[in-house]
């Protein structure tokens, strides 16, 4: 969603702040502007779209200077508009803001502030910042800002410059990330560490209601209260190439790649001597042998990872678990008691409705334990436990890398209950375990066979609709390609469970509708063709996620693409893989752009 950068030093601050907004657009957006001090005014230049446009709109000229603020927005309160697009300014224009979140009271202060004489130019909650800044301003901006937030409701992160105290930058924060940074020739701010990291590997992360005022010569914090503070530096050691496309022509691909290294970093240290070995967990063994009811919550992609995960602990551990959407679990009244694990499972750790639904659980008395790619984010640092999926920064919106990292985390963590509840002897789990690892070198193979995935994606051409049908987890794994499909494509991609066609959905399947298929799971495949026949026979082009060596299925399928032969319960760690491809092979052919599919954004931090 929204993002913010600012830089104040000895540099120009336009190609800084272009250049983070560049490594934010990952997040999605809609438009994008930056605000200069040129030492004299407060220069602004904003564009609705992209920023490329924003830099086709910038002359030689215009925004020189050494500090600024920079933002790309995506939108809430207002259409997408330059208009509406950040920095906001004042009256005076002697004030600039970016702001991610959303000010749930604006309309009061905007009231209030209109009252006094202030005049709006947009639609947006961002703008009162701006005036009530402003209004509260009495020579020092620290101060102000201090005030004007004692007075927001909602959730932000906010940078704000002042044309009064040059090479001055203020921020703050509630429920939205913002890290800080500094190298040799300045101070860096930004609400994700993607968009400093080749300045800086050592950020502080702002706290909730903390202040900072970044100026050339380093950063001061202050708490709540104002009173100075010293923050801690957390470092940052991912490899600075994920935040690049390393020779790949998107970064979905990029990441579709790394999944095998996914895997095995995931698993790195997690079998020590016999016992499959989570320390991040802060409960004890005794604890967790208690432990009568699971419930994972997450969106999208990490909500699937649960449906995987719910089947993996029944059928190792007998716990029953529940697996809800985040946005839906907060507004029930879910049966928790002091014996419920919940599991919060989000790639960013920074999604609104799952954070909503944390604190929910634990005000009702639940143990939270996060699964999350990106250390120290609200999911992180709220949970009582976490694990981090190793998967590294992941740029493309459409998650793939975190989400094999996540299936993988909660694998380990249904093994783990397995033998807690002594369902799962050692040789069983030592088995699994291996097993788990052997997806890594599996995925390498798929990855390096792909003609069978252009194959299938060309019955896709000129179509809008898709089904993908599968049983018991090939089920969970078609919701998942289907979704994959959905977001990056734009076709319609429904996935069913494949025995409820004929209740419905079959009525849809005319001549060369595609269905995609997952058929390798054992039990149930017999089953799963008898749905493939029933829609080929009405005329669908039939597309196969089949087991190497499975040649019946060629009788039923358009197209097969074969993938090694795999347990069932790990089937949907390498099943996913080719789904992934599809997908993106179908966007490419559409001509979509893959990594920032319309409309979305890699971290959804409003409710
Ligand atoms: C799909 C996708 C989204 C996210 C969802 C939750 O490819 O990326 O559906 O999975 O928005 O995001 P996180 O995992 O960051 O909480």
């Amino acid at each position: 969603m929204c993002g913010i950068v600012g830089y104040t030093g000895s540099q120009q601050a336009k190609g800084i702040l272009i250049d983070g907004l560049q490594h934010l657009e990952y997040r999605g957006y809609d438009s994008a502007g930056i605000a200069v001090f040129d030492g004299k005014d407060i220069e602004v230049v904003r564009r609705q779209g992209k920023v490329a446009e924003l830099v086709a709109a910038l002359g030689e000229s215009d925004c020189t200077g050494t500090c600024g603020i920079g933002h790309t927005r995506w939108a809430t309160h207002g259409a997408p508009s330059e208009r509406n697009a950040h920095p906001h300014t004042s009256c005076s224009d002697n004030i600039a803001v970016v702001h991610n979140g959303i000010i749930e009271n604006f309309n009061e202060l905007r009231e209030d502030l209109t009252l006094k004489g202030h005049t709006f130019s947009s639609d947006t909650d961002t703008e009162v910042v701006a005036h009530l800044v402003e209004d509260l301003y009495r020579g020092d901006l620290l101060q102000a800002v201090q005030e004007a937030s004692s007075m927001l409701v909602g959730a932000y992160g906010i940078a704000v410059m002042c044309a009064e105290e040059p090479g001055k930058i203020v921020i703050t924060r509630k429920d939205s990330p913002i890290v800080i940074g500094s190298d040799e020739t300045g101070s860096y701010v930004a609400s994700d560490i993607v968009a400093i990291v080749r300045a800086t590997r050592d950020v502080v992360i702002l706290e909730d209601n903390q202040f900072a005022v970044a100026t050339p010569d380093g950063v001061t914090y202050f708490n709540r209260l104002g009173k100075p503070i010293e923050p801690e530096v957390t470092h940052v050691d991912w490899d600075i190439d994920v935040a690049e496309r390393g020779g790949y022509p998107d970064f979905m691909l990029k990441e579709i790649h790394e999944q095998p290294r996914v895997v095995r970093d995931t698993l790195a240290g997690r079998m020590s001597g016999q016992e499959i070995v989570i320390d991040e967990l802060s409960l004890t063994r005794q604890e967790l042998n208690f432990v009568d009811r699971v419930y994972i919550i997450g969106c999208g992609t990490s909500y699937h990872a649960g449906l995987i995960a719910k089947n993996l602990i029944e059928t190792w551990a007998r716990i029953p678990t529940e697996v809800e959407v985040a946005s839906e679990f907060r507004y029930r009244n879910p049966i928790i008691t002091p014996t419920t694990l919940v599991v919060a499972v989000s790639q960013s750790g920074e999604t609104a409705d799952t954070l909503a639904a944390i604190r929910d659980a634990r005000i009702r008395g639940a143990k939270v334990f996060g699964i999350t790619n990106v250390i120290g984010s609200p999911v992180a640092r709220e949970s009582d436990g976490v694990i981090y999926t190793k998967a590294n920064k992941e740029i493309a919106v459409a998650s793939t890398k975190s989400f094999i990292g996540q299936v993988v985390s909660l694998t380990l963590m249904a093994l783990m209950l397995g033998r807690v509840k002594g369902k799962l002897n050692l040789a069983q789990t030592r088995l699994l375990f291996a097993e788990l690892a052997d997806t890594a070198e599996q995925i390498e193979d798929i990855l390096q066979n792909t003609e069978a995935i252009e194959e299938a994606a060309r019955l896709f051409e000129g179509k809008s609709s898709a089904f993908y049908i599968g049983r018991d987890l090939a089920s969970i794994t078609c919701h998942e390609g289907a979704l994959k499909m959905k977001e990056i494509s734009y076709v319609h991609a429904e996935a069913y469970p494949a025995g409820e066609m004929k209740h419905g959905p079959i009525a849809l399947i005319e001549q060369g509708f595609p269905v995609v298929a997952v058929a390798t799971q054992s039990p149930t495949y017999d089953k799963t063709i008898s749905n493939l026949e029933e829609s080929k026979t009405r005329g669908a082009a039939i597309i196969a996620i089949a087991t190497e060596g499975d040649t019946d299925i060629q009788k039923v399928a358009d197209q097969v693409i074969y993938i090694p032969r795999v347990r069932d319960s790990f089937m949907p760690i390498t099943a996913s893989v080719p789904l992934q491809l599809l997908a993106r092979a179908v966007a490419v052919n559409r001509g979509c752009d893959v990594d920032q599919p319309r409309n979305l954004a890699k971290s959804v931090t409003v409710e």
